[in-house]
């Protein structure tokens, strides 16, 4: 845990930043996997974590705004717990922890909230993602279950956005101790990717160096030599020589900080031509558009210029042709780069995205564009320092993408068909970093890891 202070200094900006009524936040409970005793990994609520700092199942938080009181709800062990799960700290010793003093039952909580909703009280609370979590507020303030998401407080999403997006430089220590993990993943990663191995053994054993370190993936590894589909989660090809591998995976640090990495190794060591051309693109554009990161620069334009970066290279290799500018407006780009350059990062890998991603990237200067490829665009606001971000351009070749467009002549302007068609089986390269926003520019966090051609060739080599 952090200290106290810091979580005493986060309730109280947020009574300040929430205008009237009480605040409530329900922590995660355990989630039943196939029978009840038996839930799933579990993983508290980040804005719990972030507001209340108990890392443990079954609490609730309660914030009274106008009574600037602070609670923490929950249940104490009884002998029977005690027995199965061993000694337990008290609820009232663990609030204390995080600078809360008044405790109660939950039973106390129901109390408590139905005398604020009698005398006309808001009640705000974050949209819930899970279903136990829409039961319990179901349950808590009366709204039917069906509308419990769509009475979200935007008030206090803002507020709750406002702070969590601004990274302390504890937070920051914290991202870099999950990176000092995604470190050790990728070392192992480039000796292990060897003609003839599966790609589950590799994914085994990057689950295995997160446990090693007494950690948790902070997102489900994504590894295969079918990098062309965005997020694959499956593992059962065998690496081939000239197989890409693309290798995306983070894990998280003692308090939930996420890394995010990916880096893409050519299996048995060395990139074909064909291969290392389009790397040195996608290197060109992770290149330029983490150089681009400044305070008050706003990311959508950081995620075009790296759209142009990637086209420019795209039209020397005799792929796109054309006015690049005009490509890039209209998104032709988007055919090998489809989605958005990055996402906020920090207690959740894509930082907040529970509470709607529109309020943790956009704002009331830039709307969600519509165009294919820019709607997929996470984080489009201006950037501030204190934000982590990820960027992670890459290019891919999606035959059924490119069929599709092929067929119907799309931007047949601004893309060669026939030189494409030759790329149907290239498979895709993605590279990510995380960076955080400084005062006067950035910085890529935790140790480098190998990302230039030349460099990896030679590690695994
Ligand atoms: N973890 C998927 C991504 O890079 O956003
Ligand atoms: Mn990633
Ligand atoms: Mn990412």
């Amino acid at each position: 845990m952090f200290e106290t202070k810091t979580y005493a200094d986060r309730r109280k900006q947020l009574k300040q930043d929430v205008s009237s009524g009480l605040i409530l936040m329900p922590g995660s409970g355990e989630s039943a996997m196939n029978y009840p005793g038996n839930p799933y990994y579990y993983r508290q609520d980040s804005s719990f974590l972030y507001f209340f700092g108990i890392d443990k199942p079954g609490f609730y938080g309660l914030i009274d705004v106008d009574g600037d009181k602070d609670y923490i709800f929950g249940t104490d062990f009884t002998i029977d717990d005690i027995i199965w799960m061993g000694p337990q700290p008290a609820v009232k010793y663990l609030a204390a922890a995080v600078g809360v003093d008044n405790t109660g039952a939950p039973a106390q909580l129901k109390e408590l909230l139905d005398k604020a909703r009698s005398a006309g009280k808001k009640i705000h609370f974050l949209p819930p993602y899970r279903g136990e979590n829409i039961l319990e507020i179901n349950n808590l303030t009366g709204i039917p279950t069906g509308e419990v998401k769509k009475e979200a407080s935007l008030e206090l999403i803002k507020a709750v956005v406002k702070q969590r997006e601004i990274k302390s430089a504890e937070e920051v220590a914290e991202i870099e101790k999950s990176l000092d993990i995604s470190s050790e993943m990728y070392k192992m990663v480039m000796q292990m990717a060897k003609p003839g191995t599966y790609e589950r053994e590799i994914t085994g054993r990057i689950e295995g160096i997160v446990g090693s370190a007494g950690s948790f993936i902070s997102f489900p590894v994504i590894l295969t030599t079918h990098g062309e589909t965005l997020h694959n989660h499956y593992h059962g090809n065998k690496l081939e020589k000239h197989d890409l591998l693309v290798v995306d995976s983070g894990a998280e640090s003692p308090l939930h900080y996420a890394s995010d990495i990916t880096r893409t190794f050519p299996v048995g060591g060395k990139f074909t031509p064909e291969q290392k051309d389009i790397y040195q693109v996608v290197y060109a554009a992770v290149t330029s558009a983490t150089e681009a990161i400044t305070p008050g620069k706003m990311n959508k334009e950081i995620h075009l210029q790296t759209a142009k970066v990637i086209a420019a290279g795209l039209k020397d290799l005799g792929l796109m042709k054309g006015d690049l500018d005009a490509a890039v407006k209209e998104g032709a780009h988007a055919l090998f780069f489809p989605h958005g350059l990055g996402h906020m990062m920090g207690l959740d890998v894509h930082d907040m995205e529970d509470l709607g991603e529109d309020n943790v990237g956009y704002d009331d200067t830039v709307v969600r564009s519509r165009q294919f490829g820019l709607a997929y665009l996470r984080l489009a606001k201006e950037l501030k320092p204190g934000f982590v971000l990820t960027v992670e351009p890459g290019i891919y070749f999606i035959p059924a993408l490119i069929d599709q467009w092929h067929g119907e002549k799309r931007f047949a302007d601004f893309i060669n068909y026939d030189q494409v068609s030759k790329y149907k089986g290239f498979g895709g390269i993605r590279i990510e970093d995380d960076v955080l926003v400084t005062d006067n520019g950035f910085r890529v966090l935790g140790k480098p890891i190998p990302k230039t051609a030349a460099e990896i060739e030679e590690i695994m080599a």
